[in-house]
């Protein structure tokens, strides 16, 4: 009797589970591969809108199959935690800046390095070249695969004060990505670095927590910062690119046919966020000065002389780390001939 009454649940049980297995294969077979991309800036930048055209590029190759699920705005993950949680599985592509991968690899601080590049078409010249391609493939070791670069553009100098001069700098706070040749680089004009997320900023600018700060236009534009800093200095002291990353173990598991319309949605992807990247720095600034919110310095040779007399030494305190070729090689891209 006791045998019947447990009989029945059992075969239950067993039938249910054998159904449910059955029910998860079927639906696993259906179910799209799900490539969530997470960035921290707005929309309406360089970045933002690289993945929403990835996104379009990808549904028109691959239907249902593959679904990008773009989040913006750290909504997902701060530049903090992203590449841990890509390590984990919990997100499949990022494109942080350059700055954000030094737990990770040494060479691509690179980037950092003031004064190093004199505009975009220098830029493309190095990340084209075999030395550029080959540091896409710096944290393999650790994981992470690079797919490509994108530009955000160069970064100005905001504050709450007016800066020409390095001296006007000395014992101001700034925030900065967490890059120790960023933090070099403030120390070297006597100022405080305060490495902090992006999604922070704002309010670190408005409560006065710190002074300045360092970025592109379109970051500057998008994300308000210039409602609370009266005042940007025209540098194109240095590079905000970014580096669209995955991980080893999600990349090498897709199928090919998935893989390469995958790569190739970005590449294109990756080509419109490039010319954005030029409109906006262009765009966004006149934006910024027809709002009236801020004054925009312009610094005479004489003044910029000054800024690149200062910083340029920090080079010496990486090249080890970098590589002095590497150094060189980024170097002569500004050359044409
Ligand atoms: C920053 O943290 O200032 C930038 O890296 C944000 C971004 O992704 O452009």
């Amino acid at each position: 009797m006791i045998k019947n009454i447990h009989s029945k649940p059992v075969a239950a049980l067993i039938l249910g589970t054998v159904m449910t297995v059955f029910g998860t294969l079927a639906l696993a077979a259906e179910d799209p591969i799900v490539i969530k991309f997470a960035h921290v800036v707005a929309e309406n930048t360089p970045k933002g809108k690289m993945a929403e055209k990835f996104k379009a590029l990808v549904a028109e190759k691959l239907g249902d199959q593959v679904v990008v699920e773009v989040y913006p705005n750290s909504q997902l993950f701060g530049d903090d935690k992203v590449l841990e949680a890509m390590l984990l599985g919990d997100v499949q592509m990022a494109a942080p800046a350059l700055s954000k991968f030094s737990r990770y690899t040494d060479v691509l601080a690179l980037y950092d390095l003031p004064f190093l590049f004199e505009d975009l078409d220098a830029v493309d010249r190095f990340q084209q070249s075999d030395e550029g391609q080959t540091m896409l493939l710096s944290m393999q070791d650790k994981g992470l695969i690079g797919l490509g670069y994108l530009h955000n553009g160069m970064k100005q100098l905001s504050a709450s004060t007016p800066l020409r001069v390095p001296a006007d700098a000395d014992g101001l706070k700034f925030r900065i990505m967490a890059s120790d040749v960023l933090e070099a680089q403030f120390k070297a004009v006597d100022a405080t670095p305060v490495k902090k997320p992006f999604s922070e900023v704002f309010t670190l600018l408005q409560t006065k927590a710190i002074d300045g700060q360092e970025n592109t236009w379109s970051n500057i534009y998008s994300k308000k910062f210039f409602e609370v800093q009266p005042y940007i200095t025209e540098s194109n002291h240095g590079l905000l690119d970014y580096m669209v990353v995955t991980s080893d173990e999600f990349w090498s598991g897709l199928p090919d046919d998935v893989r390469e319309p995958v790569k190739a949605a970005l590449d294109e992807a990756l080509a419109y966020g490039n010319q954005i990247a030029r409109d906006k720095a262009i765009e966004d600034k006149q934006k910024i000065a027809e709002s009236g919110r801020c004054e925009i310095i312009e610094l005479t040779p004489e003044e910029r002389a000054q800024w690149v007399e200062v910083m340029k030494p920090v080079w010496d305190e990486f090249q080890e780390d970098i590589g002095v070729e590497l150094i060189e090689a980024a170097y002569a891209a500004n050359q044409t001939d």
